[in-house]
């Protein structure tokens, strides 16, 4: 089981006062030598937390592998396709959702010419692409009728679930995961995981790939908390004492 850090939210509080701090790309730095298998990133159409500065320098300094997001919007592949990271996960985008709110739709021609594009052109530059989509059979049917390396699986679903209805949508998972793997897809899965949630998304054998992002920024925030403040009250005590 792979575990690749989504570090958008580094960003966003940098974004927050729009200077130079957090770094996200010193956060993947950290978030490596913690264990980190690969390091994800989102480069949203508008730009709102990662930029394009933040992958350029991910590409030249990160020693694991990077997963660039992105819609599939002529732009956003085009970077992708002069960075040539060694995943690119396409991913729904809408301007007014706080977070990525379901799967790919792929039922439609209208839906998946542009889909369709992306892969093609990111298949020309020969970078491994994945698919992010809801559990269902028909979207992993579909994106293996495009011709995606792997599926991405939507767990927000599973995470806004409680009791029963969370075991039905590990089950959705697991038969979703057997499939795609039967198919000969290699499968991932993220979103909303937690380090309450985790565990049996992570006991299906068929998923290869966990992408965490949230509440690992979080956890960093929290357990980081104490030795920051110490920092500070330290250089304040110091000044004061004329060092
Ligand atoms: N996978 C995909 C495709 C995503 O868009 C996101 C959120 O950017 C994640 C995983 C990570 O979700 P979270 O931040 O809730 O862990």
């Amino acid at each position: 089981m792979r575990l690749y850090v989504n570090i958008d939210h580094v960003a966003t509080l940098r974004e927050a006062r729009r200077t130079d701090e957090p770094d996200p790309v010193r956060a993947a730095v950290f978030a490596e030598l913690g264990g980190a298998d690969g390091i994800t990133v989102h480069l949203r159409e508008d730009r709102r937390h990662v930029q394009d500065r933040d992958v350029r320098l991910l590409m030249e300094t990160a020693r694991t592998g990077i997963n660039l997001e992105v819609a599939a919007a002529s732009e956003v592949v085009e970077l992708a396709c002069a960075w040539r990271p060694l995943q690119v996960t396409l991913v729904p985008e809408k301007r007014e959702e706080v977070t990525t709110e379901g799967g790919l739709g792929l039922a439609t021609s209208d839906q998946l010419a542009p889909v369709r594009a992306a892969l093609k052109r990111l298949a020309e530059v020969g970078v491994r692409t994945s698919l992010f989509i809801d559990p269902y059979e028909d979207a992993i049917r579909a994106s293996l009728d495009l011709g995606a390396d792997a599926v991405e699986l939507h767990t927000g679903e599973y995470a806004n679930t409680r009791g029963a209805e969370r075991l039905e949508q590990v089950a959705r998972l697991s038969d979703a995961a057997s499939l795609g793997q039967k198919l000969g897809m290699t499968v991932h899965a993220g979103h909303g995981l937690t380090y309450e949630n985790v565990g049996p998304v992570a006991g299906i054998p068929e998923i290869e790939e966990l992408n965490i992002g949230h509440s690992i920024v979080s956890r960093s925030v929290i357990t980081g908390m104490e030795a920051a403040v110490r920092e500070m009250a330290e250089i304040l005590r110091r000044a004061r004492a004329g060092r």
